[in-house]
């Protein structure tokens, strides 16, 4: 389903900023993997998912998704292949339209232009279908402004948005880091059950440990711009966080934590 060979990717290069984001990427994912993606910050891990996304293209390397080589494809170019949800609540939506415009554009990124027929019956009682598997009662709300949505159910519809398409790929860049612990709770169940739903491939970047244990069959641990290590299957679900953050130690002679607290 997702293919990374030989990817680099430098910011600056030849400056005195020069920063390898990317090293040597190389790595498969089949339909329905799950991996999640833990590491220090600036290790790379959001470039790592732009460069599936197409908004940052490799200097170097290929990517594949679904037998296809859209290494060099804008973003336009393969957003129905890509759901993703970010960090920001506020970045998935469009505040000043109402929920079922929005999930009009999601529709409209996937299908056809000489496909797509505006909002009929049918299509307003799919969206609230799908709405209503949120469990947020959002399926009443069709034509209220997502401005006017609280944070944790702008982040539920932007997950919707990003799954209900059904894409090749669903790319989370820490997309439960912003909101607070009853609503990332929430957001979390809801990641378990769409991706199970759509049976998706699944790129997970998290701030937590835990999750990174708890979600998907595979792990990657990054730093300095490289998978650095990574475990799947059963030996991933026997990891304990005691075993990342030492794992991460032994590798790097630094640790994890600090790393991090050094350079927010
Ligand atoms: N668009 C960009 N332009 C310049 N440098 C960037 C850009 N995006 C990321 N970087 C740099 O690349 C490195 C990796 O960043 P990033 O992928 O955002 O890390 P992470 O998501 O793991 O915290 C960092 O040093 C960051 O400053
Ligand atoms: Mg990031």
């Amino acid at each position: 389903m997702l293919q990374l060979s030989n990817i680099h990717k430098t910011f600056y290069p030849n400056t005195p900023d020069e920063r390898e984001a990317l090293v040597d990427i190389n790595q498969s994912l089949k339909p329905g993997d799950f991996v999640s993606i833990i590491g220090s910050n600036g290790a790379g891990k959001s470039t790592l998912l732009n460069t599936l996304a197409g908004t940052i293209i490799p200097d170097e390397g290929d990517v594949w998704v679904d037998g296809k080589n859209v290494t060099t494809f804008p973003e336009q170019k393969r957003a129905s292949m890509i759901g993703r949800v970010f960090q920001d609540p506020m970045s998935g939506t469009a505040p000043r339209m109402t929920i079922e415009e929005n999930m009009m554009i999601s529709l409209g990124r996937t299908k056809k232009r000489s496909l797509f027929k505006g909002i009929n019956k049918q299509v307003k009682q799919d969206f609230q279908s799908h709405l209503a598997r949120l469990e947020i009662g959002l399926e009443n709300r069709l034509n209220t402004k997502v401005g006017l949505l609280s944070g944790g159910e702008r982040q539920a519809l932007s997950l919707l948005m990003a799954t209900f398409t059904e894409p090749k790929i669903l790319l989370l860049d820490e997309h439960t880091a912003a909101l607070d612990p009853s609503k990332e709770e929430l957001i979390l169940k809801l990641t378990r059950d769409l991706v199970e739903q759509h049976q998706l491939t699944t790129v997970m970047v998290t701030h937590q440990m835990e999750q990174a244990i708890d979600f998907g069959n595979k792990l990657w641990m990054m730093d300095e711009g490289k998978i650095i290590f990574e475990a799947e299957g059963e030996g991933k679900s026997e990891l304990t966080v005691a075993d990342l953050l030492q794992n991460f130690q032994n590798l790097r002679g630094k640790n994890m934590a600090s790393d991090k607290a050094l350079l927010v």
